[in-house]
Formats: structure tokens, sequence, C-alpha cells
């Protein structure tokens, strides 16, 4: 196979566009695709503060990587999570943190580290034993990275949902028809009273691309999936992505640009304006007068340090 651009040697071939690519055109595409969504959908500018959500997977740390060499002010953020911190060193949490850091120290960027198990003496996903943990894990997650937005005045929060990821949730969405959630799922969250504006930079590159990007990068991730997440609804829907792929490539992109298309026409985009302040730490809710976050927290001990 030869590359589409220059009749070199094709490294990867990316099916869904029949596309055949060298190494460096694949590169030279992987970052004019980021460019182009930052830009179509005004995620943010050169003089915008963002702050990277970075987990120490392949797509967090390939966008990263990628915003900074594009001349973003960027700023990671990870979110150690305390699982498998029994384990020490070895454990999932510090193996990623060690992955952010290393890339920090690669491209030269700053690092903020929270650290859940510290601050609450529980794993995220363990903080209410009554409920799913991957579900008190997301709620953890998103409550610290609008604090840590808020509390350094950062204008954005970047994520690393790839398109395997929005096309898993949006079969989910449209399994259950679920009309909010149709029409909360885009690209950019605008920043709404206390939330901050939210971004996903890679929603129109697979995992595999980005895998690949960070391979040719020599961009050193953390492999393993989360111990916690291994039967979830995501990775079912990702595995009935991967059949219907297979059976006819393109199908991911297809679906995921039709939505967004249909979403313009069909669903109504107005602010929720039913949101309450939560009473503990003033983030948006919609129920009652605390957050999620704080009505888990204020059931369990608090370990203050
Ligand atoms: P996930 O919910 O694990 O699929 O991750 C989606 C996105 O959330 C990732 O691409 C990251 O941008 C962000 N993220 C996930 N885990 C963490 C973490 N521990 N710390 C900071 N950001 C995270
Ligand atoms: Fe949160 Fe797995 S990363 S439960
Ligand atoms: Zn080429």
């Amino acid at each position: 196979m030869l590359c589409r651009k220059c009749k070199e040697k094709a490294v990867i071939n990316l099916r869904q566009y029949n596309l055949p690519l060298c190494k460096e055109h694949f590169i030279e595409r992987y970052i004019s695709v980021v460019e182009d969504t930052i830009r179509r959908f005004k995620m943010f500018s050169r003089n915008d503060k963002v702050l990277v959500a970075v987990s120490g997977g392949k797509d967090s740390l390939a966008l990263w990587y990628v915003l900074k060499k594009l001349g973003y002010k960027v700023t990671g953020l990870y979110i150690n999570l305390g699982i498998e911190n029994e384990k020490g060193e070895e454990g999932y949490s510090n193996m990623s943190e060690r992955c952010c850091k290393n890339l920090a120290e690669k491209i030269d960027s700053e690092l903020i580290v929270e650290n859940v198990y510290q601050k609450y003496g529980s794993p995220a996903p363990l903080l209410d034993r009554n409920r799913a943990p991957c579900s008190v894990c997301g709620i953890t997650k998103r409550h610290i990275m609008n604090e840590v937005a808020k509390k350094y005045g950062f204008d954005v929060v970047a994520t690393g949902h790839n398109l395997d990821d929005e096309v898993a949730t949006l079969l989910s969405n449209v399994l259950r028809w679920d009309e909010e959630y149709l029409k909360r799922q885009y690209p950019v969250l605008p920043a709404e009273d206390g939330f901050s504006k939210k971004v996903k930079p890679l929603v129109f590159l697979t995992e595999k691309e980005n895998l690949a990007f960070c391979i040719f990068e020599g961009i050193e991730f953390y492999h393993e999936e989360c111990p916690f997440s291994k039967d979830a609804t995501s990775i079912f829907m990702k595995n009935i992505w991967a059949q219907i792929e297979e059976k006819m490539p393109g199908s991911k992109i297809r679906f995921f640009r039709e939505f967004l298309e249909f979403r313009k026409k069909f669903l109504s985009q107005e602010e929720r304006k039913d949101l309450g302040k939560c009473s503990i730490c003033g983030q948006p809710t919609t129920a009652g007068d605390m957050c999620a976050f704080h009505r888990i927290i204020s059931k369990i001990k608090v370990q203050h340090n």
C-alpha cells in the first residue's frame, strides 16, 4: 500500500476513508483534524487558558501533546482516583500518574495533580458503595475538573473523548431516545453559571488514530483499562460498533456527523434554567441544594488533611 499523498510506503490505512498514509502524512492529517475541529466549534483561541484533563491513556495524552505543539496555552490536570493504591507504585492510578508526569516533562508543560484518596480517604469509585463504581467516579471527576478550572481561572476544560467514545454514548442515548442526553451530546458545552466550558477536540478521531499518533510521536501512555470498568455498557457498545464498522467501514464517522446535523435541525438548544446551586461548593445542580458529589461526600466521614 502506498501513501495517498506522496506514494511512499504507507504505514496505516484509515479504512473508513479508504486512505493509506505514510507516517509523515498521517501526523500532518491528524494535527489538521484537531485544528479544524477546534476552529469549527469555536472551542478556544491561543489566548485562552486551556485545562487538559489527562487520564494517562493514549487519547488525552495525545490531545495534550498536540495542543502544546499547536501553541495553545495548556496545563494538564491529572485526577489520581486512588484506584489500586494499596499496590503502591504499581497501582492503576499511580502508573497513570507517572505517564502524565513523564509527558509533562517531555513537552515542558505544567501538570496539576489532585489526589482523591488523600483528600477523601477512599478510592473515587468506592466513595459511595451503594452506587455503581463508575458512576461515583464520573461524578467525582467532573466535580474536580470544574473545581480546578474555577480555582485557577481556566477558560475551558478539554477532554480526550474520541469518536469511539462518542458513538458508543450516542448509540446508548438513541436506544433510550433520551432527549436530554442527546441535546447535551456535542463537542462543545458552553460555560453555564458555575460550570466551565467543556470541549472535546478529538471527536472526529478514532481510538486507532490516537494510538497510532502516540506510537509515531513516542508518547508513552498507560495501556491498562481501569479495573472497575470491565463490564461497563460502553465496552459492550464499543464491541457492537466494532462489528458494524468491520462490515460497513465509515459507519461510525457517518453516524456521528449525521447526528450533529440532525441535532441542529431537530433538537432545541435552549439553556437549562432549572439549575440550582450547591450550598457547599457553589457548582450548579439539578437536584436540591447539594450537588451530586457533595451528596456523596456528606455521607462519608471526610478525612481532612
Ligand atoms: P473516560 O471517562 O475514562 O472515558 O475518560 C474521558 C476523558 O476524561 C479522558 O479522555 C480524559 O480527558 C478525562 N479523564 C479521564 N480520567 C481522568 C483522570 N483520572 N484525570 C483527569 N482526566 C481524566
Ligand atoms: Fe473511574 Fe474506572 S476510572 S471507575
Ligand atoms: Zn505520505
